[in-house]
């Protein structure tokens, strides 16, 4: 997500509200020379035609070309309160918010939407990363539940939000994560209700503190005076998953639910630069829990806003924050295994101007050993992006930052990044690598002070780089190439994969790369996703206003990409006032899992059940309508 005001608009909406036109710049330059750079993108040049041919197909309306073995065609842009897929594809809704997990389980009340007790035995809201597990033939599907929608979980109270104890409470229920398992029953995946994997982790669920930070003083509090155990997890966005079998969920803006009872009390620098403030945006937890008031307890915000990781197959498995990952507003975690066994994480903060890092495990993985301690030991470093096309991971070390331990460093990630002189980012959403050649993939979503104003550390946002636009409002997708193929390596050559933008509006650098044409134009691409072919997902998040600058784009949607071409081409289009995020395969792929978040979250959305339901989102499966595999 983006982050939430307390009026519950969304910042990208914020965004735009905001966003003031900035005027030609050197844009186009760059654009051109990243696009048609040599080497890395030797078939950049090859992007436009490609694509073009593609757009006017796409148009006309008549057929779309085979763009991965099996191929489909094109989907339009539309606004439809709808999913849309290609033809000769179906979808149907797998699990949605409030749906019980248990026979006790209350059903889903539509009038009040829900108590505390019913939020705390079924599916929590705004689905976002997800992972599907296999044992023993039991499919069992993690998904995140980023936050609430405050006018749609309170949409019975006439203030659109919490009005008492239960209802604050309902709130905390509603985040965290599902865990559920899921089978086919009359050909559509569904929850297996009272399945022994059925788990809620919520804003109160116990975890373990791990890795540097654990036992620090920042991490102590009066009701955990040794700083090893926290309560609950929240705002919980995007996802990663390790080959030892474990899930990781990654703690996004986590700042939004603390405040103050005392107007008076300043926040330190160290609170600000994570934005923790006086003010929650509407959630009012403080109200029923003295740790999220600030002016009482102002080491409970050092205790959120990193990766959690635990076991969703072992249902009594205790979750771990690693704090090894560092604390900042976490998208996701993308993991992989360099050829030399190190384990390798890569992750982005999600602010305007914020940072991209990688983690770089001490230990190695082995496939017959004990893997449970590896994301506690490493270094973690922070990008730093040249205009020469290169770029580097600056370790962040006590003797790089000058900072104390490594253990501050884990807390104030943030502000070690900017001690080292990384590169400010336009909002690092997810990463993802490439499944067969070191490659590596990050969306830029959006940046509306890209060139206008520092970030939150007063680091200045300059125009160039990996972050081309000033005042951003469409995004971008950068990627890069170790050095040697080696994950490990501390240099890297990167380009970019895509710039966004509406060719239809504009001729300049904001009418987007070459790949992007009026038939598959977008905004604000987030989630990130490489198939088992290597082709890229890539799911939005952005202005559906569908005017403007965002003429012709339409809902939020998700694009299929060809790393080699370039070529890029719509695959689904989501209902009114969503975003499309998360992801994952059945392991015979014949369907695939995405996730629909807050439809309807500006009051426009009956979607999925129409009529004058209220908007719920959910989790969809898609299958080819011949039964075949989609990928
Ligand atoms: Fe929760 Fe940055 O997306
Ligand atoms: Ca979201
Ligand atoms: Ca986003
Ligand atoms: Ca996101």
């Amino acid at each position: 997500m983006s982050a939430r005001h307390p009026d519950d608009i969304s910042f990208d909406e914020f965004d735009e509200i905001n966003f003031s036109r900035s005027g030609v710049t050197a844009f186009q330059k760059i654009t051109d020379t990243v696009l048609s750079r040599r080497g890395f993108l030797g078939k950049g040049i090859a992007y436009g035609t490609t694509a073009f041919v593609m757009g006017t197909t796409s148009l006309s309306g008549l057929t779309g070309c085979a763009f991965n073995p099996e191929g489909f065609r094109q989907v339009d842009a539309n606004n439809f309160d709808t999913i849309t897929v290609p033809n000769d594809h179906s979808w149907h809704v797998v699990s949605m918010w409030g749906e019980p997990l248990w026979s006790e389980s209350a059903a889903f009340d539509p009038v009040t939407r829900g108590t505390a007790a019913s939020q705390e035995l079924a599916v929590g809201d705004n689905n976002d990363g997800m992972a599907l597990f296999e044992k023993d033939g039991k499919s069992v599907l993690v998904s995140n539940n980023e936050y609430v929608n405050l006018k749609i979980i309170y949409g019975n109270r006439e203030s659109k939000k919490p009005e008492n104890a239960d209802d604050v409470r309902k709130g905390m229920a509603g985040h965290g994560m599902t865990v559920a398992e899921i089978a086919v029953k009359d050909g559509n995946w569904g929850i297996v209700k009272d399945s022994p994997f059925n788990r809620r982790i919520t804003a109160n669920t116990p975890m373990e503190i791990s890795g540097p930070a654990r036992g620090h003083d920042m991490m102590k509090t009066a009701a955990d005076p040794a700083g090893v155990l926290a309560l609950g997890t929240w705002n919980n966005c995007g996802n990663g998953r390790t080959p030892w079998g474990t899930y990781l969920s990654c703690e996004e803006n986590f700042n939004g639910y603390f405040s103050s009872s005392d107007d008076a009390y300043k926040p330190s620098e160290e609170l600000t630069r994570y934005g923790v403030g006086n003010k929650d945006w509407g959630y009012a937890w403080a109200t029923v829990d003295e740790r999220f008031d600030i002016s009482k307890n102002p080491n409970e915000p050092n205790r959120f806003g990193y990766v959690v990781e635990f076991d969703p197959l072992d249902p009594t498995s205790t979750l771990k924050k690693r704090t090894a990952l560092g604390r900042f507003k976490h998208e996701n975690a993308e993991l992989v295994v360099a050829d030399n066994g190190q384990v390798v994480v890569y992750l982005g903060d999600d602010e305007r101007g914020e940072f991209l890092y990688k983690f770089v495990s001490s230990g190695k993985y082995s496939k017959v050993g004990d893997n449970s301690n590896l994301l506690d030991d490493g270094i973690l470093y922070v990008a730093k992006f040249n205009d020469d096309m290169h770029g580097e991971w600056l370790a962040l070390t006590p003797e790089t930052t000058g900072m104390k331990s490594q253990a501050e460093i884990s807390i104030l990630t943030r502000q070690a990044g900017s001690k080292v002189g990384a590169t400010t980012m336009d909002r690092p959403e997810w990463v993802a690598v490439h499944p067969n050649k070191a490659e590596v993939y990050v969306a830029l979503t959006n940046n509306k002070n890209r060139g206008k104003k520092p970030n939150a550390g007063g680091d200045e946002t300059p125009v160039g780089g990996p972050n081309p636009r000033a005042a951003n409002h469409y995004g971008q997708i950068v990627r890069w190439r170790p050095d040697k193929g080696d994950h490990t390596a501390t240099g890297f050559e990167w380009d970019l994969f895509v710039i966004a933008g509406n060719p239809t509006v504009h001729n300049d650098a904001y009418g987007g790369s070459k790949n992007v044409n009026s038939g598959n134009m977008f905004n604000s691409p987030d989630g990130l996703f490489f198939d088992e072919n290597g082709y890229l997902w890539i799911q939005t998040d952005g202005n559906y206003s569908d005017k403007g600058d965002f003429a012709g784009m339409g809902n939020n949607q998700m694009l299929l990409g060809d790393p080699e071409t370039g070529e890029i081409k719509r695959f689904l289009v989501g209902p009114k006032e969503c975003e499309i995020t998360g992801y994952a395969w059945s392991a015979d792929r014949k369907t695939l899992f995405v996730g629909i978040q807050h439809p309807g979250e500006k009051g426009n959305s009956h979607y999925p059940g129409g009529g004058q339901s209220v908007p719920r989102s959910t989790i969809i499966g898609i299958n080819r309508k011949d039964g075949g595999a989609i990928s």
